[in-house]
């Protein structure tokens, strides 16, 4: 039987955008990617990347600030949760997440992840691990 061709579709999608080590030392980045501004943060030893657009007026969520998972966009302090996207302001839509890995020392994101289908939030992918 042949390979399928669709079955690695996701894992070839991932690009590199930082060397981990800076990302750590800043904590947070943008990236671009296919014409989008990514926000990286490097929060308790993981990494984590949303569009960098707040989804209530666009303030960069990288000017923002992070504490316990928790991401305050710090125009109109829409609250975000960090790993899925998801807000706890009803006035505020989810954000979208972007999956992430770390490999060799660089981070890698999916740019066009799958929809979650419940309105542009998360990805629902999972909380991604940095290796010590
Ligand atoms: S622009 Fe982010 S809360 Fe309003």
């Amino acid at each position: 039987m042949a390979p399928d061709a669709d079955t690695d579709a996701g894992a070839d999608r991932f690009v590199r955008v930082a060397d981990l080590d800076a990302l750590a030392d800043r904590g947070t980045a943008v990236v671009s990617e296919d014409g989008q501004a990514i926000a990286l943060f490097h929060h308790e030893g993981e990494v984590y990347a949303v569009d960098n657009r707040c989804p209530h007026m666009g303030f960069p969520l990288t000017r923002g600030s992070v504490e316990d998972g928790v991401l305050t966009c710090h125009w109109h302090h829409a609250r975000f949760e960090l790993e899925e996207g998801d807000t706890f302001d009803i006035w505020a839509d989810d954000v979208q997440t972007f999956p992430v890995e770390v490999r060799d020392g660089a981070v890698y994101l999916d740019p066009d992840p799958e929809p979650d289908g419940e309105g542009g939030g998360g990805t629902g992918r999972g909380r991604p691990r940095v290796p010590r």
